[in-house]
């Protein structure tokens, strides 16, 4: 029985998933070999993750591979409520409702594992965290897991480096084939997708903060040069910054950064990268969003307290007044704004990133009970896989090594 905003938002929801599944070649590939073989039969695996159109291809792919598939967000404002109600129609128990409480987003997640998970899927590791406390009775059948972030991995491999994880846990984020191009070009694109149709304004000629240079940094600062903005970049790694003064931005700190920015984009998977001493220094009509996993890059609340007026300037876009006047704009409160504002990655991207998912739920399935309690990679054979599949879907061809090349370059014939 699913928990969800209205069955009757499922027509557009189902347009959004057959759509999607269009430029899905890589899980199509897959469910081929899902729907002949059923990997997953007799399984159930509950799934937190961003619910919106091409993750809800990938839970019919799973189901279509014989599995429950048991459903929840990972964020209460990157649920859409008509995806919901078409996955429920379509057999998958689905527990979520977009804008909710965090109590009844907590309720949804438990929920989601009241079934005896045999695999579970997370993205952030909300799931890993109630597992691993008061839902530890729900994991007696769980084979492993899987992680979609990079933020889910740290808390994995914290709670490993504390001997408290019980289970394998398969680091998907770590995948090349899912972070080179899910982190930094899906990231990248989609991030400025949700700050352009949010906002409306132009980005070209204005000045752009982006905190944070690993995989997901790279990209949006890429794209924000690309449409012609002034680029800063702030660090903390020494390595990244030198690598984003050679890829030609402006490196300094947030304090130097802070009264330059028109807008500015966190995405560090840190706390407090943007607080009040940088909010008091900030240029009137300042923007701030944030696209790392959790909201709490953007200090809001202490905004919020600095604060004398704050109001719904347009959808997804609250004004702050300070009060000297000066108003600074935060959108999708501070929560990753190209889910809670936009669309989220592109389809084909995700369509990578899922596919590794799914070949990996397969190997957990198929491999789980013969490895011990632990943060493992995913198997190569995977990535060769899916980017198999991949260059396959894009018409593209590469070459092989001849016997002598091999011999040559890898030292075997
Ligand atoms: P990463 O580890 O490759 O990069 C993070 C970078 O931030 C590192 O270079 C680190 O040195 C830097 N950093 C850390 N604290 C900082 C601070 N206080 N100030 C400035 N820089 C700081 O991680 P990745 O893959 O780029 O992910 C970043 C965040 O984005 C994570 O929370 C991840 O879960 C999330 N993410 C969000 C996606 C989305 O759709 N919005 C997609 C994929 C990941």
């Amino acid at each position: 029985m699913s928990e969800i905003k209205d069955s009757a938002l499922a027509a557009s929801g189902h347009q959004k998933i057959d759509w999607a599944y269009a430029y899905m070649p890589a899980l199509r590939e897959i469910e081929r070999d899902f729907v002949a073989e059923q990997p997953f039969a007799g399984l159930k695996v509950a799934m937190s993750i961003h619910l919106e159109a091409k993750t809800a291809n990938l839970a019919l792919l799973l189901q279509k591979g014989g599995a429950e598939v048991h459903i929840s967000g990972c964020n209460r404002l990157s649920t859409q409520d008509d995806v919901c109600a078409a996955l429920a129609e379509r057999g998958v128990t689905v527990n979520a409702v977009y804008g909710c409480d965090e109590p009844t987003y907590q309720r949804h997640l438990k929920m989601t594992l009241s079934g005896r998970p045999h695999l579970v899927l997370d993205d952030g590791g909300d799931l890993l965290e109630l597992l691993l406390g008061e839902c530890g009775a729900d994991g007696v059948n769980l084979i492993g897991t899987t992680e979609e972030t990079t933020t889910g991995v740290q808390r994995l491999k914290r709670r490993a480096a504390n001997g408290e994880l019980s289970f394998p846990a398969l680091a998907v984020n770590d995948a090349a084939m899912k972070h080179l191009f899910d982190n930094r070009y899906g990231t990248g694109q989609s991030t400025w997708d949700a700050i352009l149709h949010t906002t409306n304004i132009q980005i070209c000629g204005k000045t752009v903060v982006v905190a944070g240079y690993g995989w997901c940094g790279r990209g949006v600062a890429m794209r924000a040069h690309g449409l012609g903005a002034n680029v800063i970049v702030t660090e903390i790694d020494p390595v990244k910054a030198i690598e984003a003064v050679c890829d030609g931005f402006r490196v300094m700190t947030m304090d130097q950064a802070a009264p330059l920015g028109d807008l500015f984009v966190t995405v560090t998977g840190c706390r407090d990268v943007i607080v009040g001493r940088h909010f008091a220094a900030m240029r009137d009509g300042a923007t701030l969003c944030n696209a790392g996993h959790f909201d709490v890059e953007v200090d809001v609340a202490g905004l919020t307290a600095m604060s004398v007026r704050q109001w719904e300037r347009r959808k997804d876009i609250v004004g702050y007044q300070l009060a000297d006047g000066r108003v600074l704009n935060v959108l999708a409160e501070g929560r990753l704004v190209n889910l809670a504002a936009g669309n989220g990655h592109p389809v084909e991207i995700m369509d990578m990133s899922f596919a590794v998912q799914a070949l990996a739920l397969r190997y957990l399935a198929e491999q789980g009970s013969t490895l011990s309690a632990g943060v493992y990679d995913v198997p190569y054979t995977i990535d060769a896989r899916v980017s198999a599949y991949k260059l396959q879907a894009l018409g593209v061809s590469i070459d092989a090594l001849t016997p002598e090349q091999r011999e040559y370059y890898q030292g075997e014939c």
